[in-house]
């Protein structure tokens, strides 16, 4: 079953606890926490006591996405925020990308690393038995609401490969202008969970969308 992820990126950061709740009524599968901090991409959001501020409105797992130069100083604070879900892009300045899968593994939350679109899938392969999942980003990160780059669907249909001939269960996560044409897409090349922004909060009924993205229209 195809999870969607609704990023809070695009929700009314003055009513995020509204948006939270709305994504538990509409039926969310996990909700897309971006991270930035203005150095490793031109933009910034929020962090983890924003994290610790929705906690207690949902039992959706947390999915922070850390677009941050130094990851690994915010594994403990992301976990002691309530977090469940924490990748780490592998362009980022952490050198030592296996051991910082580790530590958030040891810091009892799942564990992934992300690629930005110009990254190979080689950057992942050695990486991939530490993986709960990998997220390969379909836009270049710092904002919402841009345009769907058709060469993901190279790299999720190669990576599919990839985990299928090693028998692994890592989920292939995509994020960036996802919408239903680009979401049937992904599906089709083998992509597990699908973040949606601006293509959930705009929608003017974001249960129908959720719905739609994940493709369950035709399946019930
Ligand atoms: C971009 C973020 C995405 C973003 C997706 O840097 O990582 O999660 O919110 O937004 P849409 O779905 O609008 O492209
Ligand atoms: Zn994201």
């Amino acid at each position: 079953m195809i999870k969607i992820a609704p990023s809070i990126l695009s929700a009314n950061f003055a009513a995020m606890g509204e948006a939270v709740q709305m994504l538990n009524e509409k039926g969310a599968d996990w909700i897309h926490f971006d991270v930035m901090d203005g150095n490793f991409v031109p933009n910034i959001t929020f962090g983890p006591d924003m994290c610790k501020a929705i906690r207690p409105l949902t039992k959706l797992p947390i999915d922070v996405h850390l677009m941050v130069e130094h990851p690994s100083d915010w594994i403990a604070p992301f976990s002691a925020a309530g977090a469940d879900v924490l990748t780490i892009h592998v362009e980022s300045s952490e050198r030592h990308l296996h051991r910082a899968l580790q530590a958030i593994h040891a810091a009892g939350l799942k564990a992934g690393v992300v690629l930005n679109p110009a990254t190979p899938i080689s950057a992942c392969i050695h990486l991939l038995s530490e993986c709960d999942l990998v997220l390969l980003m379909s836009v270049n990160p710092g904002f919402g609401g841009q345009s769907f780059i058709p060469e993901t669907l190279r790299k999720i249909r190669a990576l599919r490969a990839e985990i299928d001939a090693r028998g692994l269960d890592t989920l292939i996560e995509i994020d960036g202008g996802v919408n239903p044409e680009t979401a049937k897409q992904c599906i089709e090349a083998g992509a597990d969970v699908l973040v949606a922004g601006s293509a959930v909060f705009k929608a003017k009924d974001p249960g129908e969308m959720i719905r739609l993205l994940r493709g369950s229209d035709n399946k019930d």
